[in-house]
């Protein structure tokens, strides 16, 4: 069988990641005989630059013709100190998620042994921590109209907007996490106080008989911020909406200590994007520094949520393992010792794969 990814590398340090990961897409490819097909396509700043679109029609139909969606990174600081541009990088990020259709983004969170120390939080607290945050993307209050300014420009409006439809297939989706985890979920809300969240709350409760294997809890999200690095090990999928989701995600990177080891995917209706968590780190474009390893281990989540192959994942998992131990690592991570270059880590990813049988 053939597969088709569209390959969005972006801005900053998007096309060195990428290329790694590239690398090691086509080791397993070659070790398991699929076929794989590229498309490159435009994103972000140099898509602005380009066609003054930082997502181009042509970069949609190319996604929309895909299997799966591998992402760098997007961001340029010229825009970040210009708060007058009309168009910026992250409106491509948006407009992907929407017209896309990606509903529900998934960052798992978990410790690497050999980076424990590198967390702010204590290790007994850390170790062991393993859960996945799955964040509602294309609703609530990011999406929400209307959404302005008043005429006089003193008032300014976002609106929070959720469909039982929207909550229900991303509550489900929660579920049927759990049941392949740990059998806990955590429903993050502010029913208390928000109408949005009630209906949240009211759907998953509705929803619920249906997995009695399931124990699930109802948390607010004030709460679930100070569980999530204070007691982290008690959390196993954990559901919330868009904002929500944004907020305890960056929180809940802390525990694994390194931005650049954290992956993500985004579950779309017509296709899916896998994408580090970590943006463009400007500072390091084009030096051959930055960690790769976020973005390899997007590939092994493509392998497993967009192909089904779990054997492939595991092996890209395996080699991103073995690499920490080797002591293969970038500078962010290599603590004063030797730092290995963006390209060199990527091929001694690769060529583990290449190597290794499972
Ligand atoms: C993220 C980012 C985006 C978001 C920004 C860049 C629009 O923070 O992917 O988490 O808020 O969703
Ligand atoms: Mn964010």
């Amino acid at each position: 069988m053939s597969y088709k990814i569209a390959v969005l590398a972006g801005d900053g340090i998007g096309p060195e990641i990428v290329a790694q990961a590239r690398k090691v897409i086509e080791a397993i490819a070659e070790k398991y005989k699929h076929q794989i097909e590229y498309t490159e396509a435009l994103v972000g700043a140099v898509a602005i630059d380009e066609v003054g679109n930082p997502y181009p029609d042509d970069t949609h139909e190319i996604c929309m013709n895909s299997d799966a969606v591998l992402f760098g990174a997007i961001g340029h600081p010229k825009f970040d100190n210009d708060p007058s541009a009309k168009v910026r990088p992250e409106q491509g990020l948006l407009a992907m998620r929407q017209k896309l259709g990606l509903y529900a983004n998934l960052r798992p969170v978990n410790t690497f042994k050999s980076l424990i120390h590198k967390s702010p939080l204590k290790t007994e607290l850390v170790d062991g921590a393993d859960f996945m945050c799955i964040r509602e993307l294309t609703g609530g209050i990011y999406f929400g109209r209307p959404q302005g300014r008043s005429e006089d420009g003193q008032t300014a409006y976002d609106t929070c907007v959720y469909a039982v439809e929207e909550i229900e297939r991303i509550v489900r989706l929660g579920f049927e996490f759990a049941g392949k985890r740990r059998k806990r979920l955590t429903i993050v809300d502010k029913a208390n106080v928000l109408a949005t969240s009630r209906l949240w709350r009211e759907t998953a409760q509705r929803i619920e008989p249906e997995y009695p294997e399931i124990e699930v809890e109802y948390m607010f999200v004030d709460n679930a911020a100070m569980q999530i690095i204070t007691w982290p090990k008690r959390f196993d999928v954990m559901v919330t909406e868009n904002m929500f989701g944004d907020i305890l995600t960056d929180e809940a990177s802390v525990i694994s200590g390194s931005m650049g080891m954290l992956p993500s995917a985004s579950i779309g209706v017509n296709t899916s994007v896998f994408e580090p968590i970590h943006g463009s780190y400007p500072q390091a474009a084009g030096k051959n520094i930055a960690n790769p390893c976020a973005t390899v281990l997007s590939a092994a989540m493509m392998f497993e949520y967009a192909f089904g192959m779990m054997k492939e994942g595991a092996l890209i998992r395996k080699a991103v393992d073995e690499a920490l131990e080797a002591g293969v690592v970038t500078e962010d991570i290599a603590d004063g010792k030797k730092a290995y270059s963006t390209d060199q880590v990527g091929d001694w990813l690769a060529d583990f794969v290449k190597n290794y049988s499972l």
